[in-house]
């Protein structure tokens, strides 16, 4: 039987350490403490900072063969200790076990895939005398390290988005400072203990929990080169305004839609639209929140989405049937539980769940509901879906599109000619045909548009964000 610790430090310059301030981090399911976790202060955080900057030149230094080496350590480590990281992240998130099984397997996959990317950052040689003025003249130009990083990763995926962070950094030889979410912060203190294994020059990494009020040098230190935030919108603006010169990277929340054609496998696409809309009780920036369904299969489709909604386990995380567990905590699942009441009350149907038993909100599906409630226009972050219906297919696309977000969007249709008009006209970060907006495989070049973000993750695209351009020009006199 999997057990954790009771108590954890936090990484300061590579280095375990034991502060006398913790926080507490809750089972999300029981409520009961179930370990505590060092905190960092103010000072800490600073003394990070200071070490990232040291680090960054030995970090630069370090051939890709070294950096490879330590990635591939993460991967083997990682593999070994998947059951407890697997429980880790049930206790902490309140995540399903097999959902929280999947999201190691995504772990290992992430610094996996940066092992290999790690030895490919390759440049070009470039043609310069395109006119008289630059005969003789060769160029060519590489990436090189961007420099101390700021990563803040948010409580839904604790081990994964925080690995979207790390391992590109690696891979290209940035040094950095984490902070991860208050709620959720074991997950990335377990890859800090991995990291501890290997021989990183001193200042490589800080993972450093912290509550939000001591979090700003996070953001506002101009020793740090570039923030790469995951979380909520609200929040991700907000710092970007006060993060001076620093590049900065958004990934944040959406309103995902899901269009369903007349000529969809609706078997098929059931079983998808009803994980995007409910896996980890919704609490991804992908999962389905709009259900747009062609009017020809519309009650079809809603009375199969309803029973097999009504078919789904709510309870224990640990347990291997639970297929929807408690939300992050009792306040978000009452405001989630507020917009439901709001929608109904706007006239919208509620054609199954909407009832809340603490952190534990049932999986809901409403009809009906005016386009301007806000479980249709915000990011719900939790288990609860939108039907409506089209009966013409660009206007599905516009319904898609009737969003201040753009993260990603599914598609399920059999016409060639309407998937490209999909990619073509929807504006989103991604399009899946014959799967849910959720679906996300960690190379993909993965990020929104319009209030979603800013940037792209997926390994190869955060590392080209970790990097600057450095260009070299030979004259031959
Ligand atoms: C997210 O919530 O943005 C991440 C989704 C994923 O990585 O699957």
């Amino acid at each position: 039987m999997t057990r954790l610790k009771s108590v954890y430090p936090l990484y300061l310059n590579n280095v375990a350490q034991q502060p006398n301030t913790d926080l507490a981090v809750t089972d999300k399911f029981t409520g009961e403490i179930a370990f505590r976790v060092a905190r960092a202060d103010v000072a800490t955080i600073d003394t990070a900072i200071a070490g990232a900057v040291e680090a960054a030149e030995p970090m630069a230094r370090m051939a890709s063969y070294e950096r490879q080496a330590v990635l591939t350590h993460c991967v083997t480590r990682f593999t070994e200790r998947y059951d407890e990281l697997a429980y880790a992240l049930c206790v902490e998130a309140g995540k399903p076990i097999k959902d929280s099984e999947g999201e190691v397997g995504r772990l290992i996959d992430t610094f996996r895939i940066a092992a290999e990317e790690s030895v490919r950052m390759n440049g070009e040689v470039q043609t310069l005398d395109i006119s008289a003025r630059a005969k003789g003249y060769q160029g060519m130009w590489k990436r090189v390290p961007i420099g101390p990083c700021s990563f803040i990763s948010p409580f839904n995926f604790p081990l994964n988005l925080a690995a979207h962070k790390i391992a590109p950094a690696l891979a290209v030889g940035c040094p950095f400072v984490m902070k991860p979410a208050s709620r959720t912060p074991l997950g990335a203190i377990i890859i800090g203990e991995v990291l501890a294994e290997t021989d990183l020059p001193k200042g490589a990494f800080s993972i450093l929990p912290t509550s939000r009020d001591g979090a700003d040098l996070f953001t506002t230190d101009d020793r740090l080169k570039l923030l790469s935030f995951t979380g909520s919108p609200d929040v991700g603006w907000d710092l970007k305004t006060r993060s001076g010169k620093k590049k900065v990277v958004l990934e944040l929340g959406g309103n995902a839609a899901v269009i369903v054609d007349a000529d969809a496998d609706l078997d098929d696409a059931l079983e998808r639209v009803i994980f995007g809309a409910f896996y980890q009780s919704g609490q991804s920036c992908i999962g389905v929140q709009r259900i747009i369904i062609h009017a020809d299969v519309y009650d079809r489709f809603r009375d199969m989405l309803v029973a097999r909604t009504k078919t789904l386990v709510a309870g224990d995380p640990k347990q291997r049937d639970t297929f929807i567990g408690p939300m992050i905590d009792v306040k978000e699942a009452t405001r989630l539980e507020t917009w439901i009441n709001e929608a109904v009350a706007a006239g919208g149907t509620l054609l199954c769940g909407g009832s809340r038993d603490g952190a534990m909100l049932g999986a809901t599906l409403l009809e009906a509901v005016p386009a301007h409630t806000r479980i249709v226009t915000e990011e719900a972050f939790g288990p609860v879906a939108v039907l409506s219906s089209f009966t013409d297919f660009n206007a599905a696309l516009a319904e898609g599109n009737a969003s201040k977000f753009g993260l990603q969007a599914g598609v399920f249709t059999r016409d060639l000619f309407k998937m490209f008009d999909a990619w073509d006209h929807l504006d989103v970060g991604g399009v899946v045909i014959n799967d849910v907006p959720s679906y996300r495989v960690d190379n993909m070049p993965y990020g929104g548009v319009k209030d979603s973000g800013l940037g792209r993750e997926g390994v190869r695209f955060a590392m080209e964000d970790m990097t600057e351009i450095r260009n070299l020009v030979i004259r031959r006199p």
